[in-house]
């Protein structure tokens, strides 16, 4: 949009990739400019689109220029005003503008508060750009949250990542680690409550590297969340090993409202390879950690991310991956090949991993994951638990949830979103599980657990 004549926009998009933060940003972009009298539609016929970039692998990265080309190829009607925002915004920055000239604005995670004013310099013509890492805050100036809420919601606490490990862009993109203020935080998860919002998942690179001045850790935070009025449910993701802390493994002990999950991202089995990838712990102070959690919250499901194919990953390495997976058994878990990222130290790297060789441990990997995910589901199978029902399914009356170890539960006849459910889960799939109101179930008179076995296969 460089002719100076190009009519302000009135409608926005907001496209968000990759990470739960992305999602978070996305939001408060959106919200942003309804505070400035936009108003929100489809990706196909907004007059501003932004899209919410991630750069922490090659394939998510290079997403974002077919999407210009297609938003730039609109055929009902007029070219829309385009803005890229998030992760590779901030690795980019000008390149983006001499390799997609389409593109208006370009505006990195840490100064997105500024977007309306580069909405109004792009509607003077030209283009603009904002990547700086401002020393102010922008959770400092970003408008209260909108009022109405899903039952399921983001709250940033912490951002950034001062560990560098050796594959991640991270660090470079999202900047230095940097807690958000108590009360900051407070008050919107307040808003969040007011707004509807049953469970409150606390995001952050390094979230439970949160602290304040007053040397609080994230355990104080999440009990006094706990008490606000509305409140039942408490997540946080994404933790370092090394910031597990004893409050906040006490935590999974003590906070009723704190839920019975933990996303603790090993990437490697091998301690060669997490050497490699500067991770600073092992595989053995890992598993230590599991171990204590699960001797506080037996019943926890442990989740994690790995990585196949790091350079110099060799057959015994890889081995060992499988193992920790063996070791730890996962609830379910994310595995991504390794992707050389620009400017990262592991892209420079002697032996780096033939991509066929990748595939095939990627695959191995997968299927023992899927293995573990499919039974942590069959075993959950007779127990009786409180679901938060977030939305309609696919059949008429039939709603999804979540239960408290992040399964999908699937409810014929449930009650609205945001309602929580005591329900027995009688089945389980790979991917999800059914739930029946327990209410039901004692109107039909009589259960034995030999009939959800059954019905398991
Ligand atoms: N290649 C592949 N996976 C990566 N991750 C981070 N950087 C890379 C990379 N260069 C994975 C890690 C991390 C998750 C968010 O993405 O597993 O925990
Ligand atoms: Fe990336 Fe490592 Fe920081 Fe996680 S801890 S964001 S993987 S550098």
């Amino acid at each position: 949009m460089t002719d100076p004549k190009t009519p302000a926009p009135k409608t926005f998009h907001v496209k968000s990739f990759g990470c739960q933060m992305n999602v978070y940003d996305g939001e408060r972009m959106g919200e942003m400019l309804g505070a400035q009298g936009l108003t929100a539609a489809d990706a196909d016929s907004a007059d501003l689109v932004v899209l919410n970039t991630c750069h922490i692998r090659e394939k998510a990265a290079e997403k974002v220029y077919s999407d210009i080309g297609r938003l730039a190829r609109r055929e009902n009607g007029p070219r829309p005003m385009i803005a890229v925002a998030g992760c590779v915004a901030q690795a980019e920055g000008a390149e983006i503008h001499r390799r997609a000239p389409q593109v208006d604005i370009v505006v990195g995670p840490q100064a997105y508060h500024r977007l309306p004013d580069l909405v109004s310099r792009a509607s003077a013509g030209g283009h603009a750009l904002d990547t700086d890492m401002p020393a102010a805050s922008k959770f400092d100036v970003l408008p209260r949250r909108a009022r109405r809420q899903g039952p399921s919601a983001f709250l940033t606490v912490q951002e950034g990542c001062d560990k560098f490990c050796t594959y991640c862009v991270v660090p470079y993109t999202r900047g230095a680690e940097i807690s958000r203020a108590w009360d900051q935080i407070v008050d919107e998860a307040k808003a969040l409550a007011d707004g509807g919002a049953r469970e409150i998942t606390l995001l952050g690179q390094n979230v439970n590297a949160w602290s304040d001045e007053r040397g609080r850790g994230l355990h104080t935070l999440i009990e006094t969340i706990a008490l606000i009025p509305g409140i039942a449910r408490i997540r946080y993701t994404t933790s370092h090993p090394n910031d597990m802390s004893d409050g906040l493994i006490a935590a999974h002990r003590d906070i009723d409202a704190l839920m019975p999950f933990l996303h603790l991202p090993v990437q490697s089995g091998s301690d060669a390879i997490l050497k490699a990838m500067n991770r600073s712990h092992s595989t053995a102070s890992y598993l230590k950690i599991i171990d204590r959690v699960r001797a506080v919250r037996p019943d926890i499901a442990i989740s994690g991310d790995f990585i196949v194919g790091f350079p110099g990953e060799s057959d015994a390495d890889f081995e060992a991956t499988l193992q920790i997976v063996r070791d730890v058994d996962y609830a379910m878990a994310y595995s991504f090949k390794y992707s050389p990222r620009p400017g990262t130290p592991a892209a420079d790297m002697d032996d780096q991993i033939a991509p066929g060789l990748m595939d095939e441990r990627l695959q191995a990997l997968q299927a023992l994951l899927n293995e573990q995910q499919h039974r942590f589901n069959l075993a959950s199978v007779g127990r009786t638990t409180e679901i938060l029902i977030e939305r309609d399914g696919k059949r008429p009356g039939q709603k999804l949830g979540k239960s408290p170890w992040l399964q999908s539960v699937i409810v014929e006849n449930g009650p609205e979103a945001g309602s929580l459910l005591p329900v027995e889960i009688v089945s389980a799939a790979p991917n999800s599980v059914v739930g029946v109101p327990v209410s039901d179930r004692h109107a039909s008179g009589g259960w034995h657990p030999a009939q959800n076995m059954a019905r398991a296969g």
